[in-house]
């Protein structure tokens, strides 16, 4: 009698400590996976500035305020080559529709201006010259969206409306508003969630339009993640890159392992153990003259054999100088779009912006952007260090290089505006509104 209960408590105990140790397993997994888990489904947002890819100064590396005085010194050294005009007329990306709250004035740089983008209490993006035609004040230092749609200057109090441009009331004056009381309006439209501006060199209305994303406007297609680069070069080096076939199996051999550091990338060894193999073309639409498309098929392998769900088919639509839908099509996985925008906001400075909307599992999507911005941080190495070449030397599977060349002088015009030897502009880019 007095053994079983002694058995039965031991047993009771041994219960309870397995119970206790379990519990503090579950606990110890649960604090290991939970960080890991929501790592992988907060989607990504990620940011290079100028400065932070694409420049290499032997070893040691500079540091702080010597990287600083070398960047600047390479950017006065930096060959241009013979470069085509630096404005292309176009629609461009100018700001994700959700960073503009209503009655938020967001500065804007585009075609070496400083504008102003307005969010009216309606709900309206507007544009306009930031500084003010009374006494010169910024409109993004400390002005106001008041009366709906209209700036207040914050150094006089004067009010114009964002949507004529006019001055609508000067609170101290109570004779006539003048006749050139007036900001320069920008054409702009809000579409699949970002907000474009229109540039034409000719002052002309825009000639096309930026393609409805319907699955990204109802719903079926959610918010993924983004990626920001600031590149030093020419807007045309971004897009020409997609009829350059060779530098594919080049460049963007090595899977994304190795990172996206050109110059630790070892180019020599023509079979990592994980890579891309890629197979594309480029070519213009026959129905569009803005448009053009690059396919692309690619596979990443591990030692030669393919890795599964690796495999992705491509459908690159570029629209215009600045906009390219990328189309991803992964079969039982989901469907999506990558809106990549590159937007120039100096002649020599570029704003690539992409954005992915899809019905993608969350991790998925954020290991896709991951490799695309790995494999597209290479090309920025390559970009901000570069010469434009006018006549490069191709070769016979070089690709559509020079197709794609003369497609994009579409783009340009007589009045473009070309970046003169001393580095000011032959013509300043003027509003489409202005003329
Ligand atoms: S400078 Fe703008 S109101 Fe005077
Ligand atoms: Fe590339």
């Amino acid at each position: 009698m007095e053994n079983s209960a002694i058995f039965l408590l031991q047993s009771l105990a041994a219960i309870h400590l397995t119970m206790t140790l379990f519990m503090y397993l579950v606990a110890v997994v649960i604090i290991l996976i939970y960080p890991l888990y929501l790592y992988l489904t907060k989607p990504l947002n990620r940011i290079k500035r100028h400065g932070d890819l694409g420049y290499f100064f032997g070893t040691p590396e500079l540091a702080g305020k010597h990287r600083d005085q070398q960047i600047e010194r390479l950017k006065r050294i930096r060959m241009k080559g013979d470069l085509p005009p630096v404005y292309p007329n176009g629609w461009y990306c100018i700001a994700e529709s959700p960073q503009l709250a209503p009655k938020q004035i967001l500065p804007v740089v585009v075609f070496g201006e400083q504008l102003s983008l307005i969010r009216s209490e309606d709900g309206s993006a507007h544009l306009i010259d930031s500084y003010c035609p009374h006494l010169g004040a910024n409109f993004n230092v400390g002005g106001r969206v008041v009366d709906n749609n209209c700036v207040q200057c914050p150094f006089h109090g004067w009010v114009f409306s964002a949507e004529s441009g006019s001055c609508t009331r000067i609170p101290y004056n109570d004779g006539t508003i003048p006749e050139q009381a007036r900001v320069t309006v920008w054409p702009v439209v809000e579409r699949n969630k970002h907000i474009y501006v229109w540039f034409d060199a000719d002052g002309s209305a825009p000639e096309w339009e930026i393609p409805v994303i319907e699955d990204i406007l109802n719903g079926q297609w959610t918010y993924k993640g983004r990626t920001e680069h600031e590149v030093a070069c020419h807007v045309q080096e971004i897009p020409e890159n997609g009829a350059d076939i060779a530098h594919l199996g080049y460049l963007h051999l090595a899977g994304a392992p190795v990172g996206n550091d050109v110059i630790r990338i070892d180019l020599s060894d023509r079979f990592p153990s994980i890579t891309h193999q890629w197979d594309g073309n480029w070519n213009p639409s026959t129905k569009d003259k803005h448009m053009s498309k690059m396919h692309l098929e690619q596979v990443m392998k591990f030692h030669g054999f393919e890795i599964p769900l690796s495999s992705s088919k491509l459908d690159a639509i570029q629209i215009g100088p600045g906009i390219v839908h990328m189309h991803l099509d992964f079969g039982n996985l989901g469907k999506g779009i990558v809106l990549h925008h590159v937007t120039p906001e100096e002649p020599l400075f570029q704003r690539a912006r992409f954005v992915m909307y899809s019905n993608l599992p969350r991790w998925f999507a954020k290991f896709f952007m991951l490799s695309e911005a790995n494999q597209f941080e290479r090309d920025v190495y390559v970009w901000s260090n570069k010469r434009y070449v006018k006549n490069p030397l191709l070769v016979k599977n070089d690709g559509p290089i020079g197709k794609h060349r003369r497609w994009y002088s579409q783009f340009y015009s007589d009045s473009s505006p070309r970046l003169l030897p001393d580095g000011s502009l032959s013509n300043r880019a003027k509003s489409a509104l202005e003329w």
